[in-house]
């Protein structure tokens, strides 16, 4: 019999229909409320060999506790916070994610917003809209420069890089913090300089959240973080929204404490909180970093490839290209052609 897989939500049917070439898919509809309760994720995993998945469904003991056949989840996207990898590893479940096709798409929108926000874009907009030019004045919404200003950048993986070179082209000292030091090569490609989380906070007039999410990245960016930072800084985060405590970061914003902020990300989505949409010096994106017409069929088409390989079938049987956890699953592949 074929193998059955559970596409979870209507991606690009033409990139997504390669499935039908080799599993019964079993297609589901996004509830009202845009995303899965548990239950309803456990019983479509219950009888499928792989799952194709968004970033909002979330995969971890209770997910798969029915899930006997379950071999390979395809994540769509880079960030895989939403499956408890290790949980899956040791079920003998492949995991796979989408690197790489989405860097440079997600580092120009990290730049979009970044420049929205010190530039106060999307509020000058509404200004206009209101119908307040009358009331123009010189000192009307003044922002921050880009140019001759100090990025920080912390995470510097793929795509904190690619913000690192966009941002050559402006003129900014580039700061960066990571758990490991890039190599020197790469640092001076990047014209990149690693100082301590303290030192990066300090010292930049702009700084970009790139970091993958993790119980140790949890609200890394928290009161006493923000207190840190330059009162005239611009805070972005197209990472994931849990890096950041939204409560502290709505009222340093509020209060003078941080000039501006751009947010493609949120603990809780697709919910907002009501705090961060009272304010005017935040620019908020629904999690479309990534959302380029190309890109988002590149990641769809990726993760196609990745379930079909994980499952054992198409030119790459056995070998996905982008596997996360495929020590935890070696030599548990079977090819099926
Ligand atoms: C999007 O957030 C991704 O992880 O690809
Ligand atoms: C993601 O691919 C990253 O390394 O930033």
């Amino acid at each position: 019999p074929r193998p059955r897989v559970w596409l979870s939500r209507p991606l690009f049917e033409d990139v997504t229909d390669r499935l039908d070439e080799h599993f019964d898919v079993l297609r589901t509809a996004v509830p009202e409320a845009g995303v899965y309760a548990p239950g309803q994720v456990a019983s479509n995993l219950r009888d499928v060999d792989g799952a194709l998945v968004t970033l909002v469904e979330r995969i971890g003991a209770t997910e798969i506790a029915g899930a006997a056949r379950l071999r390979a989840v395809a994540n769509v996207g880079v960030g895989y916070d939403n499956l408890d990898v290790p949980v899956l590893g040791s079920a003998g479940v492949l995991v796979t994610n989408t690197p790489d096709v989405l860097t440079e798409t997600t580092a120009d929108f990290g730049f979009a917003l970044l420049m929205a926000a010190a530039r106060r874009v999307t509020e000058a907009e509404r200004w206009l809209r209101e119908g307040q030019w009358q009331r123009w004045s010189f000192d009307t919404l003044l922002g921050a420069d880009l140019h001759g200003s100090t990025l920080g950048i912390l995470g510097m993986g793929r795509i904190g890089q690619g913000i690192a070179r966009r941002a050559l082209g402006f003129g900014m000292r580039v700061l960066y913090h990571n758990r490991s030091r890039l190599p020197e090569a790469t640092e001076r490609e990047c014209r990149a300089e690693h100082v301590d989380f303290d030192a990066l906070l300090a010292n930049s007039d702009h700084l970009v959240l790139v970091l993958p999410y993790s119980p140790v990245t949890h609200h890394i960016i928290d009161a006493a973080a923000l207190a840190k930072m330059k009162p005239t800084a611009t805070l972005v985060n197209v990472a994931r929204g849990g890096v950041v405590d939204e409560l502290a970061l709505a009222d340093a914003l509020a209060n003078g404490r941080l000039a501006a902020a751009g947010l493609d990300v949120y603990e809780g989505e697709p919910r907002v909180r009501p705090e961060l949409l009272a304010l005017r010096n935040v620019v908020l994106a629904p999690h479309i970093a990534s959302a380029s017409r190309a890109t988002r069929r590149a990641m769809v088409a990726l993760a196609v490839d990745n379930l079909i390989a994980a499952l054992g079938y198409g030119p790459r049987a056995g070998d996905p290209p982008t596997p996360v956890n495929a020590d935890a699953v070696a030599g548990k592949i079977t090819v099926k052609r």
